[in-house]
């Protein structure tokens, strides 16, 4: 198929990505055997069976409980560069990754330890295959603003290597207006912020993120489109919405691929990018998720490379080097 190849020849970046959401099961299983961590699973083909949603809380509580077998910096460098290899393979050149802090300094692992160990496979992944990256500072909006506020406190010495900060975990019932004070801060510290938005929250949640947060991404907004005016609103000012289509079938924001909104979001002249979310629980890599939009909504030529265009404009590269790939 010329599309499939398309899509595998492009070069890609990729903006939405939890590191901790490529931990495969055959690395969970290395890693726990390696720290001594017990799982509650007998085998590799008994997690990928439990790996069944019916929203995003389901998919979140196995996510913790997955991420409890990283726990030195040697265990997120390989962590991080398996994930270089899925972009090596999928042509992804650029890349922003999530990382939770708080999933794990909350069970004892040091805020550096997560950080150099991600850090260095990123600078070995530039070095060794040219894969340009940065590092999004994710708070998780269970908790309370103090412990993002503290989180940020950790992230202090390391600010110059961490592009922005975003939210993301449980959505319903902790509205980005809840972060108003972290993110304020984050602002005045030079970071550029993101937040998850409009995945399972309603359309106000995109608007509290946009207007409240000053958001330069929003993460999902699938729900946006229930109000007209505020898609008016994104369409206006640009707004990047990190798009996941296979998180989305998987976490059932959409009940069928078929169904999946990609082609009126760009209709509608959102500028939508297409990204793999937690790629190791929801079935694949950006090229995948690429891949299951063509098959379902058969997506096109044009609208493939509008796609890809995308990735880098909405990039937090700078303007010469988005230029570059442009
Ligand atoms: N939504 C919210 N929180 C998350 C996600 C997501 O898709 N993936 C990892 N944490
Ligand atoms: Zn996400």
């Amino acid at each position: 198929d010329t599309r499939r190849q398309l899509i595998a020849d492009l070069p890609k970046a990729e903006l939405h990505m939890h590191i901790e959401g490529s931990l495969e099961p055959e690395m969970m299983f290395e890693l726990a055997q390696r720290n001594g961590v017990d799982l509650p699973y007998a085998d590799v083909e008994a997690v990928r069976a439990a790996y069944s949603f019916d929203c995003l809380q389901d998919f979140l509580d196995l996510y913790y409980r997955g991420m409890s077998v990283l726990q030195t910096e040697q265990d997120f460098h390989d962590l991080t560069w398996a994930y270089l290899q899925r972009c090596r393979h999928d042509n992804v050149v650029h890349t922003e990754i999530f990382f939770d802090p708080q999933g794990h300094t909350s069970r004892g692992v040091a805020f550096a330890t997560v950080f150099e160990g991600i850090w260095s496979a990123l600078l070995r992944g530039e070095a060794e295959l040219g894969i340009t990256s940065r590092m999004i500072l994710c708070f998780l909006r269970h908790l309370d603003e103090e412990d993002a506020l503290r989180t940020l406190d950790e992230a202090e010495p390391f600010l110059d290597r961490i592009i922005g900060v975003g939210l993301d975990s449980s959505e319903v019932g902790h509205p980005p207006s809840k972060f108003q004070r972290v993110f304020d801060q984050a602002g005045d510290r030079g970071l550029k912020r993101v937040a998850h938005a409009g995945e399972e929250g309603p359309p106000e949640y995109v608007r509290e993120a946009v207007e409240g947060l000053r958001v330069d991404r929003i993460d999902h907004g699938n729900r946006s489109l229930e109000d007209p005016a505020l898609v008016e609103a994104l369409v206006k000012m640009n707004m990047p919405l990190t798009v996941c289509p296979q998180s989305n079938l998987r976490l059932a924001v959409v009940k069928d691929m078929a169904e999946h909104p990609i082609r009126r979001m760009l209709e509608l002249g959102l500028h939508v990018t297409v990204n793999s979310d937690d790629p190791a629980y929801f079935g694949g890599y950006v090229n995948d998720n690429f891949n299951a939009l063509v098959e379902a909504v058969d997506l096109g030529r044009e609208e493939i490379l509008t796609l890809v265009r995308n990735s880098f404009e909405a990039s937090f590269l700078p303007e010469v080097e988005r230029a570059v790939h442009l």
